[in-house]
């Protein structure tokens, strides 16, 4: 290797986990970001050691990304176990990257700090700002109307994505890097810098000087993740009207930590905590008038009373210390509560006979008309029937029915990210622009719609979902939380007795882990083997 004996005796070992790979757009930047967080280590006398782990390109992977998160996150448990590191720097961003790095590490319990990838510039096209993903599923929409032409369509395609970065709306990216950097795992405020700006390689430095003196204190990252640090991160995730994503995330996270959170704790902590983040796909702006605008210190200074200020986080300070002063720049991009987007928080749990263990909704992404709603459903067996049936006219639906998606959950399919369900083009073209969709799907952080998702349990594993038929009524009331089945028990009993399940697709493989393991959404989706337990012995007791 061409190392020294003085390059390394009696320093801290850094390992440097980078998640980068021609095969993923969004960390195009991190091989610089990785020698820049080098550069920290070797000037704090540390010795850096950067190691390869396998990305999760969120627009490239089959059947979804998801499907892969609990793979990342053994490979980085395990690599982290049996090579000799005393502190590591986890580079990531692109959606499922992130819980992916923050599971495994804290399963391998070292002191450890995340480096956000950053979002992309804004996207821009004909003089208009575009969004990540938001802005695409608009026009598409319009372009299924027979509102926009090919050539329009490939121009916005080149303007949506202009620079290295995450996706630059409040999608699962930026929602992921902003509720880590809560959890005290970042280093203040650099969850929000644009990747491509100076500021974003002069961070990456900084962890590199950081990190070393955090390996010397031993401090680890599961002192960090405690109760406190997942109450912020909640509270971030609403005051953001962050991506829906989180949920299955966060729950997954705490109970690599020890930490009990649950689906209901959300839905508490929604009801107290106002949207204060105006940013696509609830608001207007994007990513980088957020950082412009003051960042995340920013957002949670203005929320402090909400948070837990003395929870501490990875330079050493608490929260409070960290947020302190932290002033916000445009009260557009970053309202007072008094001004909020939303005066409650950005996601809702819903429950009742159709989903037992809870769904959610992002209410502040929905048309209004549609939060309190009874309407005929629609049912599809799987994606594919819903692909070769939705513009079906002979369906006749209405911008009242309610489109529904059975077998798209954990087991079912991977849980992707089907679940803004499309509409019907006829209705497109007659204006419909939204309609209530039900799946156990998740959906993109950067999608809209009245979409309740992630109904647990699943329908392939016999869940009520299974159990709708076309024609039946269902009813949403979203104030009061409740999702229902208009079906009687005994019909619906009727229908559990005579409901088939499907066939598992894997015989060998990591599918056939996948299958055998994978707990459900409201358990955050998590190996039921890689959760919390006690403490998994050195790989030298072999
Ligand atoms: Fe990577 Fe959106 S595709 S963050």
């Amino acid at each position: 290797m061409g190392f020294d004996t003085e390059d390394f005796k009696a320093k801290p070992v850094i390992g440097i986990l980078n998640t980068w790979s021609d095969l993923n757009n969004c960390h195009t930047h991190f091989r610089d970001r990785a020698q820049e967080v080098k550069r920290g280590v070797w000037q704090a006398g540390g010795f850096p050691l950067e190691i390869p782990v396998m990305t999760l390109s969120e627009s490239f992977m089959k059947p979804t990304s998801m499907v892969y998160r609990n793979l990342v996150a053994l490979e980085v448990e395990e690599t982290l176990r049996c090579y000799p590191l005393d502190g590591v720097v986890l580079m990531g961003g692109c959606d499922k990257t992130v819980p992916a790095l923050i599971m495994g590490a804290t399963s391998a319990n070292l002191p450890a700090i995340f480096l956000p990838a950053g979002p992309m510039l804004k996207g821009c096209w004909r003089g208009e700002t575009l969004g990540s993903g938001t802005d695409m599923w608009k026009y598409w929409a319009e372009r299924q109307a027979g509102n926009l032409c090919g050539e329009a369509w490939g121009e916005l395609e080149d303007g949506i994505a202009r620079s290295p970065g995450t996706c630059m709306t409040m999608g699962t990216a930026s929602t992921m890097c902003a509720v880590t950097e809560a959890l005290g795992l970042c280093l203040p405020g650099s969850s929000s810098i644009p990747a491509v700006h100076s500021t974003h390689a002069r961070m990456a430095a900084a962890i590199g000087r950081r990190i070393v003196d955090l390996a010397w204190e031993g401090v680890k990252i599961r002192d960090l993740l405690t109760e406190d640090a997942f109450h912020n991160a909640v509270v971030t995730d609403m005051a953001l009207g962050g991506s829906t994503n989180a949920i299955v995330h966060l729950i997954a996270m705490a109970g690599r930590a020890g930490v009990t959170l649950t689906l209901d704790r959300f839905d508490e902590i929604s009801r107290r905590v106002p949207v204060i983040a105006n940013l696509r796909p609830c608001g207007d702006y994007l990513m980088e008038d957020f950082y412009d605008a003051g960042g995340l210190t920013a957002l949670l200074n203005r929320v402090r009373g909400h948070l837990r200020l003395d929870a501490r986080t990875v330079n050493g300070r608490t929260l409070g210390e960290n947020i302190a002063g932290a002033e916000v720049f445009d009260e557009e991009v970053i309202r007072t509560p008094d001004r909020a987007v939303s005066k409650a928080g950005g996601t809702f749990v819903l429950r009742g006979n159709l989903a037992p263990h809870g769904a959610v909704i992002k209410p502040t992404a929905a048309e209004p008309r549609l939060l309190s709603h009874r309407g005929p459903a629609a049912v599809f067996a799987s994606y594919a029937d819903l692909k070769a049936r939705i513009d079906d006219p002979a369906l006749g639906l209405t911008a009242d029915s309610v489109i529904v998606l059975q077998n798209a959950g954990p087991i079912g399919a991977g849980m992707p990210e089907w679940g803004m369900l499309p509409i019907p083009k006829y209705l497109l073209e007659r204006g419909v622009r939204d309609m209530l969709r039900l799946s156990d799907a998740r959906m993109s952080g950067t999608s809209y719609g009245a979409c309740v998702l992630h109904i647990s349990p699943e329908s392939a594993v016999g869940g009520p979902l299974a159990l709708v038929k076309s024609g039946d009524r269902i009813e949403i009331d979203v104030a009061t939380r409740r999702l229902h089945l208009d079906v009687s028990d005994e019909e619906l009993e009727k229908r559990r007795a005579a409901w088939v399940a499907p066939a598992r697709k894997f015989a060998r493989g990591y599918g056939k882990l996948y299958e055998a393991e994978i707990t459900q959404a409201h358990e955050g989706c998590d190996f039921r083997f890689l959760r919390d337990g006690p403490e998994t012995p050195e790989p030298d007791i072999f």
